[in-house]
């Protein structure tokens, strides 16, 4: 299962990359607006930090109000030519499925965004793009169960041999990274507060101080 970090600051990217290794990032518009820079800045500095690491996928959203697939192709391939590493998200909208099918056809890779149901899923499978994004977390707000339709996503690409890549978005915490693992999703995409609180546990730092005490108390030589 890979990772991927859920965030626009590249101090927030550098410390998940140095601590738990992710393997790509994603942004969204509220990340960029948290970020206190201009979108072009941003997706500029994405672009340089990871110049010469092509295998290094960087999500980027543009500019949310384009309504038309032509304006989406049209948006899309201006982002995604400043980088190689650019993969470009695209709202699961019928014009926006339309602009990903030409965009795929094109060699700019997509990941097809703010998907809520296994039906929604279907044709971004179909039309071969690169990610297909459920989120889990805007899901579980509403009050549905948001790995049920993550584990029928899954059940369904591997029923028809589809290629694009699950990431399970909007993660909340490590119960739901370990459900999408377990669901045999690709990928988790989430925040640094997320990551760093699921890889920790109360009784790893417990036995560690159990460890130490026993250290201490050792005789020596
Ligand atoms: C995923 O690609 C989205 O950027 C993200 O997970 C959205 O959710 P959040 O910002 O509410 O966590």
């Amino acid at each position: 299962m890979k990772f991927f970090l859920d965030s626009a600051k590249i101090d927030e990217i550098r410390e998940a990359r140095d601590t738990f290794g992710i393997d790509g990032v994603t942004t969204n518009p509220k990340h960029v607006m948290n970020s206190g820079k201009p979108f072009l800045t941003v997706v500029n500095e994405l672009a340089a930090e990871f110049k010469g690491h092509p295998d290094f996928p960087i999500s980027v959203e543009i500019n949310p109000h384009l309504e038309t697939a032509a304006d989406i192709v049209d948006g899309a391939e201006k982002i995604a030519r400043i980088s190689e590493n650019f993969v470009i998200k695209i709202p699961c909208t019928n014009e926006g499925l339309c602009a990903a099918r030409k965009l795929e056809a094109k060699g700019v890779r997509t990941n097809v965004t703010l998907v809520f149901s296994a039906s929604q899923a279907i044709v971004p499978g179909k039309i071969k793009a690169k990610y297909v994004s459920p989120f889990v977390g805007w899901k579980e707000d509403s009050g549905d169960d948001g790995l049920d339709y993550v584990r029928d996503i899954v059940q369904i690409y591997r029923t028809y041999g589809f290629d694009t890549e699950i990431i399970v978005a909007a993660v909340r915490n490590g119960y739901q990274i370990g459900e999408a693992a377990k669901a045999g999703a690709d990928i988790v995409t989430a925040g640094l507060a997320v990551f760093r609180a699921s890889f920790e546990h109360a009784f790893t730092a417990q036995g560690l101080g159990v460890f130490q005490n026993a250290w201490d108390n050792t005789v020596t030589d």
